[in-house]
């Protein structure tokens, strides 16, 4: 009853912002996105008969209690599947800060659906595990995937078929995305309740989830052409469109700081420069720059010679969730 497993998160190049169903955890729209192989959550699930109340330890300390519950909220969907209703203790462990916009949620769910589905003695397929991944957190669906992928939007109201999918592995491209940490405290708003305040009153709400049809079928097929530039520019345009719609709730949700924006202007003056380098940014102050392999330590030195950058790390494209000991 007891299983540890590995996932990692997820920058997503297109991205989910919004949501068509909250019960379900389904989105609104479509997202693809690229996995991170040197960010990682381990995550051990052990259920245990004796127990009165599911236990989480996050980073070597016990958890605060909103964290807690929605752990323990996300083990009932396991515990009903495998008609059990045991207790667990849970520690999960990340090497790169918390909910910061690094993903660690992305990484903690899928983690928690592949070690936890594997301790209650469920054999899941890798669908079913993103699509109780996506219960958790909805870009948690994608990290049960290695490489690039996207999460589908779906039709049916249970949420069976909005799962994700791989589109290519860790192997297909030799890319990398360079995470410039400019804070490490916790972001002021979460995303699930900024994305749910975004649809309630942005005026732009519903062009964003009209246009990101175009969006994913033009990076689908930039990425099976291998075009590099078209993957970046639509990177970027998803990426501030979902700040624009962000930005035009009310109150308008700010996740930036002067650092944010210092790094996108570095990465577009080293573009200027002939290196072939994007941003993309999510619900955090956190810049990731996408370039290819061989310039991925020119990006690094660069974004750290910013006043301000914290830390910066560097990423190949990574792969799937998997379970790491019985
Ligand atoms: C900006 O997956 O954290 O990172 O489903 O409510 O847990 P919930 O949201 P979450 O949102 C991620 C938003 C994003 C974009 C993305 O990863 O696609």
């Amino acid at each position: 009853m007891k299983a540890t497993a590995k996932a990692h998160p997820n920058i997503a190049l297109i991205k989910y912002w919004g949501k068509r169903d909250q019960k379900f955890n389904l989105p609104a729209v479509g997202s693809i996105s690229i996995t991170l192989q040197e960010m990682a959550t381990v995550s051990t699930v052990e259920f245990q008969p004796d127990l009165k109340d599911d236990i989480l330890i996050l980073n070597g300390t016990k958890a605060k209690q909103i964290e807690s519950k929605r752990v323990s909220n996300f083990l009932d969907l396991i515990r009903a599947e495998a008609s059990f209703d045991f207790r667990a203790k849970v520690n999960s462990e990340n090497n790169f800060p918390t909910g910061a916009g690094l993903a660690s949620s992305a990484s903690a769910f899928a983690s928690l659906a592949v070690a936890g589905s594997r301790a209650a003695g469920l054999a899941l397929s890798k669908s079913k595990l993103s699509e109780l991944a996506r219960r958790g957190s909805g870009s948690a669906a994608r990290s049960i995937w290695g490489g690039f992928v996207e999460m589908k939007i779906g039709e049916r109201s249970d949420g069976s078929d909005a799962v994700a999918l791989q589109l290519a592995d860790e192997n297909y491209w030799d890319v990398g995305v360079v995470v410039a940490i400019t804070s490490e405290k916790y972001k002021n708003i979460g995303s699930t309740k900024a994305m749910n305040d975004t649809a309630r009153t942005s005026p732009f709400y519903g062009q964003w989830v009209f246009s990101s049809q175009k969006d994913l079928e033009e990076m689908r097929s930039a990425i099976f052409s291998r075009n590099f530039h078209k993957v970046g520019e639509l990177s970027e345009f998803s990426c501030l469109k979902m700040h624009a719609v962000t930005l035009s709730a009310r109150p308008g949700i700010i996740y930036w700081n002067k650092v944010t924006i210092e790094c996108i202007e570095c990465i577009r003056q080293l573009r200027k420069n002939n290196t072939a380098v994007y941003f993309t940014i999510d619900a955090g102050p956190q810049v990731k720059a996408l370039c290819l392999s061989k310039d991925k330590n020119l990006v690094k030195r660069t974004l750290q010679k910013i006043k301000g950058v914290k830390n910066v790390i560097i990423n190949s494209p990574g792969s799937g969730a998997e379970i790491l000991n019985e």
